[in-house]
């Protein structure tokens, strides 16, 4: 087995995880898949992003999207993005320089931000909330920050979700679910709607989303790492592991392999009282 970092995993405190180098070519190599862009294409459509609009792009990471919604708003809109981690701040505004664009970025905890209630038409965050330590917290706060009748939009992975093929199906199972639980909210998709019910939001619209990966695309995730971690937690053997790699080795080489996992873009609009 390879080696591969496991940057996939430690995105909620990614400044002590790992250099801002290597996190930054993760999301990069992220970012440049075709599904991703037309998932955040989708979210910047439900946001309603048009000229004038006041956007707020939590959990931003190195601004890619901010900085498309921000040629979305124009000169007379703004949009901020927030991250917690220090290295992606500055990294986002390294790349925003001499752009032009009406784009700033802050540092700060999505669980509680320093903005005024309903400082932004519409507030959004992308792949954040899985790394959430309280989901429910960091949603109430988009939606205190945003106005009443303005949307929050969120697009997170469903991790349970991988449709991975393999020589054994349980194996499969039970390494799929593995590889899940090592994130803290794996069932983030799932759970949005009914996090935004518990909050007052009634006006929701979900919209079941799928990207497919080649192998080169698990090993960025950390797959091999994971995998590891599973042989040594007894949840499989050695042998079970390796068939399993050769497996989709032997099915990407051949151009049999096929990866795919289920996310949700779910929108919801803050109630006028
Ligand atoms: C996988 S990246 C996604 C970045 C970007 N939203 C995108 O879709 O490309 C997750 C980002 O969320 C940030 N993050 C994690 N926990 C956070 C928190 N509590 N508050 C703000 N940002 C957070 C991480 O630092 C990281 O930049």
């Amino acid at each position: 087995m390879g080696e591969s970092s496991n940057l996939a995993l430690d995105f909620h405190n990614i400044d002590r995880a790992a250099t801002s180098t290597e996190a930054v070519r993760f999301l990069d190599a992220l970012n440049t898949t075709q599904q991703v862009q037309e998932m955040q294409r989708l979210t910047h459509r439900l946001l309603g992003a048009c000229e004038g609009a006041r956007i707020l792009d939590a959990g931003c990471g190195v601004g890619e999207v901010t900085r498309e919604l921000g040629a979305l708003v124009g000169k007379t809109g703004r949009v901020t993005g927030v991250d917690l981690s220090e290295n992606m701040v500055t990294e986002a505004r390294r790349r925003t320089e001499d752009t032009g664009l009406p784009v700033d970025y802050h540092q700060g905890d999505i669980h509680q931000l320093d903005f005024p209630s309903e400082s932004f038409d519409g507030c959004r965050a992308s792949r954040v909330f899985i790394y959430l330590e309280d989901p429910r917290q960091g949603l109430s706060e988009l939606l205190r920050l945003t106005r009443p009748g303005g949307a929050v939009v969120l697009f997170e992975p469903e991790l349970d979700s991988w449709v991975l093929d393999g020589p054994d199906r349980n194996v499969v199972r039970k390494l799929v679910h593995f590889w899940a639980d090592q994130l803290r909210n794996p069932w983030i998709g799932r759970r949005i709607p009914g996090l935004f019910r518990s909050l007052g939001v009634k006006e929701l619209s979900i919209t079941p989303v799928v990207g497919t990966w080649v192998l080169s695309m698990l090993e960025t995730f950390g797959i091999y790492q994971v995998l590891e971690k599973a042989i040594q937690a007894g949840v499989a053997t050695e042998q079970e592991v390796a068939d399993w790699v050769h497996f989709m080795k032997e099915g990407e080489r051949t151009g049999s392999f096929y990866g795919a996992m289920a996310g949700m873009v779910v929108r919801g609009i803050k109630p006028i009282p």
